[in-house]
C-alpha cells in the first residue's frame, strides 16, 4: 500500500499565548517543510485563540464545542507538529493545560515532531527533558530529532536564519521513514477493522 493513498492529517499545535508569535511560525514552517515531501492536510491550533476557550474547565465535559473539536483533531491526528514558547524553563501552562484533556490513549504510536522556541540556548534541552517524556508518557512516536528556534532565528516572526532552515530539514529528513511506516501501519489496520482482505498487499 502506497501513503499517497489519502493525505495525511497533520496538526500543528503552538503553546504560544500571543500573536504574532515565532513559535506559531516555527510550528507553520515545520508543517511546510512536511508538506512539501508529504501529502497533507493540515490544521493549525494556536493557544492564543483557543486558550480562552479552555479557561475555568476543570473537566473534558466542561469545555465548549470548539474545544471539543479540536481535542478530537489532536487524537485523531496521523502526525502531530507541536511547540511551545519557553516559559520559566518549561511549556507554557496553556499548553500542558490542553494536553491534559487529551485521551491517554489516543496518541498510542502517533508520530510527535517536537519543537520549542526560547530567548536562550540555554534552554534547549525543554526538548529532551520536558516535551520527549510528556509524549512519552502518551506512548506517541516522539521523532527522533526536534528543533529549537532562539527569538534571533526570527525576522517579523518568520524563521530567517539558514541553521534553523537546515535543523528543521533535518528533523524531516529523519522524520519521515518513520511517518511513512505509520501511516502504511494505521491504514492497514482501519482497513482491516473495515472487514477489507490486506493479506495480498
Ligand atoms: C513569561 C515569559 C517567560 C519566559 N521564560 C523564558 C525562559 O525561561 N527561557 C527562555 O529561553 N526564554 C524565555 N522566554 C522567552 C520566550 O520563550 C521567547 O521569546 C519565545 O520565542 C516567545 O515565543 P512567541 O513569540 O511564540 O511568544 C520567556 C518569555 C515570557 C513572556
Amino acid at each position: 500500500m502506497s501513503t499517497e493513498s489519502r493525505p495525511l492529517r497533520a496538526v500543528a499545535v503552538s503553546g504560544s499565548l500571543t500573536a504574532p508569535s515565532r513559535t506559531t511560525a516555527l510550528v507553520e514552517a515545520i508543517t511546510e517543510a512536511f508538506g512539501r515531501v508529504l501529502p497533507i492536510e493540515s490544521h493549525l491550533i494556536a493557544l492564543n485563540e483557543l486558550g480562552p476557550h479552555l479557561a475555568g474547565a476543570l473537566t473534558r465535559k466542561q469545555l465548549p464545542p470548539e474545544a471539543e473539536a479540536e481535542l478530537q483533531r489532536i487524537e485523531n491526528a496521523d502526525l502531530l507538529v507541536v511547540a511551545t514558547p519557553v516559559y520559566r524553563a518549561s511549556f507554557t501552562g496553556l499548553f500542558k493545560y490542553l494536553f491534559d484533556f487529551v485521551d491517554q490513549y489516543a496518541l498510542v504510536d502517533t508520530p510527535v515532531l517536537l519543537a520549542a522556541t526560547g530567548g536562550s540556548e540555554r534552554h534547549a534541552l525543554i526538548i529532551e527533558h520536558q516535551l520527549r517524556p510528556l509524549f512519552g508518557f502518551f506512548q506517541s512516536l516522539a521523532l527522533p530529532v526536534g528543533v529549537y528556534a532562539l527569538d534571533s532565528d526570527f525576522t517579523d516572526y518568520a524563521v530567517s536564519s539558514e541553521q534553523l532552515a537546515e535543523r528543521i530539514d533535518k528533523a524531516i529528513e529523519r522524520a519521515l521513514p518513520l511517518v511513512r511506516s505509520s501511516l502504511v501501519e494505521k491504514e492497514t489496520v482501519e482497513r482491516t477493522l473495515a472487514g477489507e482482505d490486506v493479506s495480498a498487499d
